[in-house]
């Protein structure tokens, strides 16, 4: 398997996998009317093919690519310096518990790291626990969960939020401390 930055042959792969979870992950979660009207504004491939081929420094899909096929699909981006956060995550079913969820957020930690990022968050909509364990099990902790309107669906949702941090005490202090040394 490897992870990869995702190209323009990949909008199609990235709004099928996308999709299909969404309907499956958030069955119990949200109405189907919620979540195919979550799935045309979030997939739409002319959003998506602008996400890929003009990238944020900060915003981008990865994919995991297995057998010669996408099985695995990533974005990541910012919430603000020094913090970024795991907008999707979404494996094909048929190649859960591979490793191919863990290797997409490895992936995303390294890029986070060469800014200098030093939180990653992440919500977990309706609070799944098969997505809390995933992410319990890299390191993640609970940060705190809320009642609120889906920002894309516009339907009630409960959300838990987790996060890690991604250096030590001591080297987030000499980040910090640089960034405001040149920002001065
Ligand atoms: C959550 C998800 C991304 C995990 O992807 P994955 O590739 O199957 O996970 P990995 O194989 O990398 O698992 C890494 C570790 O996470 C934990 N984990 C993963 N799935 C788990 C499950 N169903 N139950 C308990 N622990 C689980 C395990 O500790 C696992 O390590 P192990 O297999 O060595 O025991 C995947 O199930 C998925 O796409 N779900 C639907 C969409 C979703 O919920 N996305 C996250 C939304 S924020």
């Amino acid at each position: 398997m490897i992870v990869r930055q995702a190209i323009e042959a990949d909008v199609g792969a990235i709004a099928r996998i996308c999709s299909e979870s969404w309907r499956v992950t958030y069955k119990n979660i949200m109405s189907s009317r919620a979540i195919e009207q979550g799935i045309r504004r979030r997939f739409k491939r002319k959003t998506i093919y602008q996400q890929v081929c003009s990238p944020v420094e900060w915003k981008g899909w990865l994919i995991a690519e297995a057998e010669g096929k996408v099985v695995g699909v990533g974005l990541r981006s910012r919430i603000s310096n020094f913090h970024v956060t795991i907008e999707e995550l979404n494996i094909d079913s048929t190649f859960f518990r591979q490793g191919i969820g863990r290797s997409l957020i490895e992936e995303m930690t390294r890029l986070a790291r060469v800014h200098e990022a030093i939180l990653q968050s992440v919500s977990v909509i309706g609070g799944s626990s098969t997505a809390i364990s995933f992410y319990e099990s890299l390191g993640f902790e609970f940060a705190y969960a809320s009642h609120g309107i889906h920002k894309i669906t516009r339907e009630p949702t409960f959300v838990v939020r987790l996060r890690r941090y991604l250096e030590s005490e001591s080297e987030r202090r000499l980040i910090l401390e640089r960034w405001h040394g040149q920002n001065r």
